[in-house]
């Protein structure tokens, strides 16, 4: 626990603290050594390389014409109002208004966001704390914004908390744990602020974490591709903090795949949905935060061990991903075609999966050009649903080849009605119902079939389906989904999900003022201004991990 406060809670006051910030940047830029700005530059000469990758020469003068992109913001408008060539939409000061009032202020420092500012809900639950998940999508506003201490704030602080000893009932957590939430609690007779965490021990369903850690290291990229500012992931604390996230996952043992074994609930589909096992969600967000921390990992000799156990995770990764987790419309026939019982070396159908267990809504769903990565893969065990945030993650960590994230981008195009439908975009396709519904989620209301986590709307998603879009050079898609994302979001105040089988409803238990719904749409916003912010959440494909064999036909239509 945090001890005696130096101030109140603030109130919020954009200008106050973005000049206060303007200001200390400058003292820390002119501060720093030699060696970082050198650093620096490579780092920035890396995310230029990393921007094109995906753009054809084409696809940016088009954006360029449309958006111009390259422009810097001004520290105290929102960057979208200052930079466009055309009217701004008004959802985007409303969403900036909306999103400033979800501040949460430690000892008078802005230090992250509420998950919803939802007066008239009749629970709270936890929605009034700061999830570590919900944060990325307003750090990265914040960032693309130029308003970075609140960023470098949480980053600091999660991971003091991460430091905290840890139990649930009895049982010590790894120490390398991130919480899910936490939160500021005010004792305004003492003018102190204190902070409470949650790893999971009050979490319904008792389950830890695992995206949050991934979403640190992810975020600390970020923070430092953006700013530039190299010291504040090369201090010892953050160091030590990455090599204990990851050793969470890189210990060796009974493990025969090197996807991260997790329990149901642990991302933020956070309850019982059958996505334990190796559910993409978590494989994505792995890889991708592998590979963020090689990038920021020292080779001194902690770093070093660490270095070398990432490199050979992503090679086996990347490989067991692109080879078991991919499906298409020949992957398909062939897995429809598999025999079974093979033992040894040359078994085809290794993970032993029975043909008879592939449902039949995707051999409907599959289009002849276009594929995705199926949720689970695990002994006899294919989980066939498609899951954005997995997908998506895949196309912006490099993890899926060009041609797969080219497939993925084709499969949405072609599956639009049921992937997007009036609310970008569905969480999980298709729903579970029936007698499926009540043995994978245990009878769960909240989970009914197109509700919430299955297979209800997401509007935080937005941010990152944009995200790959401008990657794939389809900012048309992204036009798009945010067209539609307009039309309501507003009007809905915000909500945090849709329901229906075309998300035309709001959802049945869904918060008012979510603020990722809010944050994800001014992230993609700015980034389809100004697609140079891609950089900071996206990596460029390391030719060094082998392709694997090509065995589909529409990878190359
Ligand atoms: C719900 C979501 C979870 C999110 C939390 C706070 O529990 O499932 O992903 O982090 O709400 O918004």
């Amino acid at each position: 626990m945090d001890g005696h406060a130096e101030g109140g809670l603030k109130n919020v006051s954009s200008v106050c603290s973005i000049s206060e910030m303007d200001d200390y940047n400058l003292s820390r830029l002119l501060d720093r050594p030699r060696l970082n700005i050198e650093r620096q530059r490579s780092f920035d000469e890396r995310s230029l390389s990393e921007l094109s990758i995906g753009f054809t020469r084409a696809h940016l003068d088009n954006l360029e014409s449309t958006y111009s992109p390259g422009r810097r913001s001004g520290f105290d408008t929102p960057a979208s109002s200052t930079r466009n060539s055309f009217e701004p939409h008004p959802m985007v000061a409303e969403a900036w208004d909306a999103l400033r009032r979800s501040l949460v202020y430690f000892r008078g420092q802005p230090l992250g966001t509420l998950a919803a500012v939802d007066h008239a809900a009749e629970e709270v639950l936890n929605y009034d704390q700061i999830f570590v998940r919900d944060f990325v999508p307003s750090a990265l506003a914040f960032l693309m914004n130029g308003e970075h201490d609140i960023v470098k704030n949480f980053l600091v602080k999660t991971l003091q908390i991460q430091g905290w000893e840890k139990k649930i009932d009895r049982f010590k957590l790894g120490e390398g744990v991130m919480p899910a939430s936490f939160k500021v609690q005010h004792d305004a007779t003492r003018k102190s602020d204190t902070i409470v965490a949650d790893f999971g021990e009050s979490a319904i369903g008792r389950v830890a974490p695992v995206d949050s850690g991934f979403w640190w290291i992810i975020l600390l990229r970020a923070y430092t591709k953006s700013t530039g500012d190299l010291s504040l992931a090369e201090t010892p604390e953050c160091q030590k903090g990455m090599r204990l996230i990851l050793t969470l996952c890189l210990a060796e043992g009974f493990d025969t795949f090197p996807t991260l074994l997790c329990a149901d609930g642990c991302s933020m589909v956070d309850r019982r949905m059958g996505i334990y096992g190796y559910p993409i969600e978590i494989q994505a967000l792995f890889f991708m935060a592998l590979r963020c921390a090689l990038a920021m990992l020292k080779h001194d000799e902690e770093g070093k061990e660490c270095i070398e156990k990432i490199v050979k995770r992503l090679h086996a990764l990347s490989y067991h991903m692109r080879s078991y987790f991919w499906l298409d419309f020949q992957q398909l026939n062939d897995i429809y075609r598999y025999k079974t019982e093979e033992y040894s070396h040359t078994a085809v159908n290794k993970f032993n999966v029975i043909p008879d267990s592939i449902p039949d809504w995707v051999f409907d769903f599959m289009p002849t050009r276009g594929g995705y990565f199926i949720g689970n893969v695990s002994p006899a065990r294919m989980d066939f649903r498609w899951f954005a945030l997995g997908n998506c993650v895949a196309i912006l960590a490099s993890l899926a080849t060009l041609e797969q994230s080219a497939a993925i981008m084709d499969l949405i195009e072609a599956r639009w009605e049921e992937l997007v439908g009036e609310m970008p975009l569905k969480i999980t396709y298709p729903a579970l119902e029936g007698h499926e519904w009540r043995i994978v989620t245990g009878c769960d209301p909240k989970n009914t079939r197109w509700s919430y986590h299955n297979g209800g709307s997401w509007p935080v998603l937005l941010w990152l389906l944009t995200a790959a879009c401008i990657k794939t050079g389809r900012p048309q898609i992204a036009r798009r989904a945010i067209d539609l994302a307009e039309s309501r979001l507003l009007k809905d105040s915000w909500p945090e999900y849709y329901d229906g089988k075309l998300g035309r409803f709001v959802g049945k238990q869904s918060r008012k003022y979510q603020t990722w719904s809010i944050a994800g749409y001014l992230v993609a916003k700015m980034m389809l201004e100004d697609p140079s912010h891609l950089g900071m959440i996206s990596l460029e494909e390391d030719k060094q991990m082998n392709p694997v064999l090509k065995r589909s036909s529409s990878w190359n239509c």
